[in-house]
């Protein structure tokens, strides 16, 4: 039987260390599957930036998107490679256009999950257009801050309503700060936040597809040791509690890669940040958590392209809001039902199947590829781009020291 292939397109931007990783554990795999009558190996290359006839054809399969978010040629071409050519792609563009934090928290909010007080505001400055001023004459309301302030309490956080990368965050302990920030934040759209605060624990949950990793995260340390290196910090049921949650809000978004974040107040857990639609993926960040997430995105990747599931890249609602909507159930038990739409959706039973059929060698290959010279190298041009030349060497070694630490405590696949 003659071999295909299939393509993963990689759609990427300032991204340097993971795509390397990736690349070479996906040749060192060396697959060939037998998949519905075909004979498959799986390939890899990056997507370019150039003039595109929209019926031109596209010859990947999957796409993993980091890009365009914010640049819109990629995510046009992106479309219309899922709505002509049938591409999978991760994330959905247009439940990232369209889904920012703001939806996120009203999604759980119907759904149960307690996302701290909020409040939106009208911008304090606008960029000037021909209708702005026959609209605010008309329709905007003076308001009291200070009031809003008072209802709400302090300390709060204010942050644009479709934020990112703590672009615009402040955290406000009284109304002078309130009304000071205020001021400063000019054309963004802004809500106000309650603060958890205190709060004893903070978790990132990064959900790939069906898969989850709960990671410690310290928000007040520097950039290179807020993600915790432990693992199993957390009891069982809240350890599941945290990943349904993710599990429910990537599902019901279709973002099948998000990084959702959670702080614990005298035992529960409140969301505050689930709309993280391209997360963080750099070994600088990661680094102990680095191998995972590159195994996980290839498994997913692998399966997408080769099974080629029919995706709907308009997500229906209505299933989950059937569940929400029922006053005589409590929240744990409407959560065991959105886990398993949230299963549906994923597919989680087949990519398991397929993941032990066809990537049981995926872990010592991993293993092995993350103890080379060029993991070392891929680690070293990340830094290079983030820190000084003359810590570049020491900042490597961390990094890389922290992946020979997940290596020890992983131990030789068999
Ligand atoms: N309600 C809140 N309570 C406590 N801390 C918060 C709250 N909202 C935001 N923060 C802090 O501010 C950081 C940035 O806010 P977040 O909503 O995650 O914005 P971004 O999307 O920019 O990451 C969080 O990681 C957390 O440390
Ligand atoms: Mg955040």
């Amino acid at each position: 039987m003659d071999h295909t292939t299939r393509w993963i397109g990689l759609s990427l931007g300032a991204d340097i260390c993971w795509p390397i990783c990736f690349e070479e554990i996906l040749r060192r795999l060396d697959l060939d599957i037998v998949h519905a009558g075909e004979r498959l190996t799986v390939d890899v290359e990056r997507v370019t930036i150039e003039p595109f006839a929209l019926d031109k054809p596209v010859k990947y399969d999957v796409v993993i998107d980091r890009l365009t978010h914010w640049y819109h040629t990629s995510r046009e071409w992106i479309k219309k490679a899922v709505v002509l050519n049938d591409v999978y792609v991760f994330n959905n563009p247009w439940a990232i256009q369209a889904m920012e934090k703001h939806t996120s928290y009203c999604a759980m909010m119907r759904l149960g999950m307690p996302v701290p007080d909020t409040w939106m505001l009208p911008p304090k400055a606008y960029v000037a257009t021909d209708d702005l001023k026959p609209t605010l004459q008309r329709y905007a309301r003076l308001f009291d801050l200070g009031q809003i302030g008072q209802q709400l309490g302090y300390p709060m956080f204010m942050k644009p309503y479709d934020g990112g990368a703590w672009r615009g965050v402040s955290k406000i302990a009284d109304e002078r700060t309130l009304r000071d920030k205020y001021e400063e934040s000019g054309t963004l759209v802004m809500h106000l936040q309650k603060a958890v605060d205190p709060f004893d624990s903070f978790v990132r949950c990064i959900g790939l597809g069906p898969q989850t990793l709960l990671v410690d995260y310290d928000p007040a340390a520097p950039l290179h040791d807020r993600y915790r290196p432990k693992t199993g910090f957390l009891p069982a049921d809240q350890q599941q509690h945290l990943r349904d949650i993710t599990l429910t809000i990537n599902a019901f978004f279709g973002w099948d890669f998000n990084s959702c974040e959670s702080l614990r107040q005298a035992g529960r857990w409140y969301p505050i940040d689930f709309a993280n639609a391209c997360p963080d993926s750099q070994v600088t960040s990661l680094h102990y958590h680095f191998p995972w997430l590159i195994k996980a995105n290839l498994r997913w990747a692998i399966f997408n392209a080769v099974v080629r599931r029919g995706v709907r890249h308009m997500p229906d609602w209505q299933p989950f809001f059937e569940v929400a909507d029922d006053p005589d159930r409590t929240f744990e038990d409407k959560l065991a039902d959105y886990v398993a739409l949230a299963h549906q959706r994923f597919e989680t039973e087949r990519f398991e199947a397929f993941c032990a059929e066809h990537l049981g060698h995926l872990d010592e290959v991993a293993y092995d590829f993350f103890g080379t010279e060029r993991c070392r190298d891929a680690v070293r041009q990340k830094v290079e781009v983030l820190f000084p030349a003359h810590e570049t060497a020491d900042f490597t070694e961390l990094f890389y020291g922290r992946i020979q630490s997940w290596r020890a405590a992983e131990g030789r696949p068999r």
